[in-house]
């Protein structure tokens, strides 16, 4: 059995394997422009963001009822389960939806229902985080969380994804705001292809409490100083990133050099169905293509926890961080 971890970046959308994709599609008579699953698969060859967003937006074509959103959180959970993801803090994207003419009250209950009984047929605790996409208005976000309202006892936090840059986190102050007053949790996707300084003003403008990659803290040696001592965690996605041509390969992640640097960085899988990988793929990416040693190994397994939104229930992150001391790798 893979470390037990938690996996806090993670976005459902992004869990839509091809074969779902074309079973959802025949139910709900939706036509994809790709021949099969293996002419999905060739599709999935991607130059930066913007080229998988715009293959991630259109297969959402397919996601209709609230049976599709239970369908898809079950696919997800149960892929996750078999690689020690043992807490899930799940991001979805209501606008992607709402904008398809898909009511968020459908988003929300259809996940909903399987995550209710995620504890009981996967073993997995979740969250659920509402993510504004950063290349829409400001004003659609503030809509969004107000369309939102009857679901609150739904959701953990916010968040913040979609192209990033041209779009910096101070257009969302407003509704990172009104998230704030009504108590929710606050993270942000910040300098996965945007420069160090949109992190900086995701925590001071946004006041996020985890930053959603934040690879390009590293050409900014104070914010990397800030960030350790502050202990702002930082969602890693190292197959992401090579997909995404963030980087070339996965030997060329600085997630070493980001423990060395005192930094509480996680591993997480991002958009999985897409990125080849899921978290115990990406846990396994890094530990062969840095060498990563079993302390590094368990460090990483011990952050996740310590990062997650737990704070509602102590017993059981002390629980999670007692079975990563006790693995055996
Ligand atoms: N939406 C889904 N995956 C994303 C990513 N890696 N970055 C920004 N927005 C996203
Ligand atoms: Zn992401």
């Amino acid at each position: 059995m893979p470390v037990p971890k938690a996996e806090l970046h993670l976005h459902i959308e992004g869990t839509l394997e091809p074969e779902l994709a074309f079973a959802l599609a025949a139910r709900n008579g939706v036509t994809l422009p790709h021949a099969d699953t293996a002419a999905l698969r060739e599709a999935y060859r991607f130059s930066d963001l913007q080229s998988f967003l715009d293959l991630y937006y259109a297969l959402m074509a397919v996601l209709r009822t609230p049976r599709d959103f239970t369908d898809l959180a079950d696919a997800y959970l149960e892929r996750a389960a078999a690689q020690g993801v043992r807490h899930a803090e799940i991001f979805f994207d209501p606008q992607a939806h709402t904008a398809r003419g898909v009511p968020i009250g459908t988003v929300i209950e259809g996940l909903a229902a399987s995550l209710d009984r995620a504890e009981e047929r996967y073993g997995v605790s979740t969250r659920l985080i509402l993510c504004f996409l950063r290349d829409e208005s400001a004003e659609s976000a503030l809509a969004t969380l107000e369309e939102a309202k009857p679901y609150l006892d739904r959701i953990t936090g916010v968040g913040l994804d979609s192209a990033e840059i041209g779009h910096p986190p101070a257009k969302f102050a407003a509704v990172y705001e009104e998230a704030a007053r009504l108590g929710l949790r606050r993270v942000a996707h910040a300098g996965e292809e945007g420069p160090a300084a949109y992190v900086r003003e995701a925590l001071d403008v946004l006041g996020v409490e985890r930053i959603d990659h934040g690879l390009r803290c590293m050409e900014d040696p104070g914010l990397v100083e800030r960030l350790a001592r502050e202990r702002i965690p930082l969602t890693l996605c190292p197959l992401s990133n090579v997909r995404l041509r963030v980087i070339d390969t996965l030997a060329d992640h600085p997630l070493r050099q980001m423990l060395d640097a005192g930094l509480l960085v996680t591993v997480n899988s991002d958009d999985p169905a897409y990125f080849g990988g899921y978290a115990g793929d990406n846990y396994d990416g890094v530990r062969d293509a840095l060498g990563l040693t079993p302390d590094q190994l368990r460090t990483l397994a011990r952050h996740s926890f310590e990062a997650s939104f737990l704070e509602d229930d102590e017993p059981r992150r002390a629980r999670y961080l007692a079975e990563v001391e006790a693995y055996t790798f």
